[in-house]
């Protein structure tokens, strides 16, 4: 009698991110060649409740190793325990609909690429008794158990080369240029694409700041003859007090953040009479081809994921440990961001090299 040959489920949820399609290539290819048929559930989460879903084959993965977003689409407002079936309604819980459809459509697992959000919903789903594999995804790189996530590197990147231009208009024109990068509550984009590009100052959420620290520095430069400044900020990050952020109603993932470049480089030029301009890099870095660190990172956690679902080892995320690849129980994800670490290796180094985090 012959075995039916195992049926894996695949979505990604929540915000984009370059290497999404790799992760979903290396899914493919690698369950091909152990005969494991797979189905993608399309625009994350809402495919599992409207059972949205398309056979994937080579044909489907063929050429998106370097394409940035996803061809399965994706969504942050799609959870299926309080989902909002047409814009204005009320939310509902549409949970035993999804699980309905995930047993029509007769998926041995799941295999879920999200952030934070997106992972938190999986592991309710894991609760409730579905086979789940996480792949840990975001420009944010804020995800606990995993030492680095897909995305992060090529937003780095895009972001370097973006502030690289800032650099010489900020020199001709003398002025200081306050870039604003995403990253929510941590700083972990903002301190690398700073480091990476020589920023004068660096705001994280995680290092208070002030705009009399900001000030502090912006004078010092000018004092020395240092003529133009460049100011990288991540959207969590508090230099006037608070937080610039907006609640988005009837959403798994409500608070959106982001603004505050704008009214710092105002405050900063009253107050020092330098000419300051405000650049918000936004959605920007998380668009375009994933960078070849990506691409091999997306493609490992992808094969990772295909060994864990085939060893039936469900509830787990697939992660990235001392340099290796391991995995790490789905709950640990659950509900919680990772921080940057105050004494952390970049934090040090920029200290060292005259950086300043925009302390009193
Ligand atoms: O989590 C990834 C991220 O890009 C954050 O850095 C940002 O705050 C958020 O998503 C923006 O999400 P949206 O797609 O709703 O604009």
């Amino acid at each position: 009698m012959s075995k039916r040959a195992m049926h894996l489920g695949i979505l990604t949820g929540g915000g984009d991110c370059p290497g999404l399609n790799a992760v979903i290539r290396a899914v493919v290819k690698s369950a091909i060649l152990q005969h494991i048929k797979i189905t993608g559930f399309k625009d994350g989460f809402r495919g599992l409740v409207n059972n949205d879903h398309v056979s994937l084959d080579y044909d489907q993965v063929q050429g998106i190793l370097t394409q940035g977003g996803t061809i399965l689409g994706s969504s942050n407002k799609d959870d299926p325990f309080a989902f909002i079936d047409k814009p204005g309604k009320a939310p509902r819980d549409r949970s035993k609909q999804a699980l309905n459809n995930l047993s029509k459509a007769a998926v041995d697992g799941l295999i879920v690429l999200g952030g934070d959000g997106s992972l938190t919903i999986a592991d309710r789903f894991r609760r409730l008794g579905v086979p789940i594999v996480g792949v840990p995804k975001t420009i944010d790189n804020d995800l606990v158990g995993t030492e680095l996530t897909f995305g992060f590197d090529s937003a780095v990147s895009t972001a370097v080369a973006a502030i690289d231009r800032l650099h010489t208009t900020a020199a001709s024109h003398h002025r200081v240029m306050v870039t604003e990068v995403m990253g929510r509550r941590a700083g972990w984009l903002a301190l690398a694409s700073g480091l990476a590009s020589g920023a004068d100052l660096i705001l994280i959420p995680e290092l208070s700041s002030s705009l009399k620290g900001c000030l502090k520095v912006l004078e010092h430069r000018a004092r020395q003859g240092r003529r133009s400044s460049i100011v990288v900020v991540a959207e969590g990050a508090t230099p006037l007090g608070k937080l610039h952020r907006r609640v988005v109603k009837n959403s798994p993932d409500p608070l959106r953040l982001g603004g505050v470049a704008e009214p710092l480089a105002r405050a900063l030029e009253l107050a020092s009479g330098i000419e300051c301009r405000s650049v918000c890099l936004g959605h920007v870095v998380r668009g375009g081809s994933p960078t070849a660190t990506d691409r091999n990172l997306a493609t490992l956690f992808g094969v990772a994921a295909i060994e864990l679902a085939k060893q039936k080892n469900y509830g787990r995320m697939v992660a990235l440990k001392n340099g290796t690849i391991s995995d790490v129980p789905l709950e640990l994800v659950s509900h919680r961001v990772r921080m940057v670490d105050t004494e952390h290796l970049w934090v040090k180094a920029g200290l060292a090299t005259g950086v300043s985090f925009g302390s009193n």
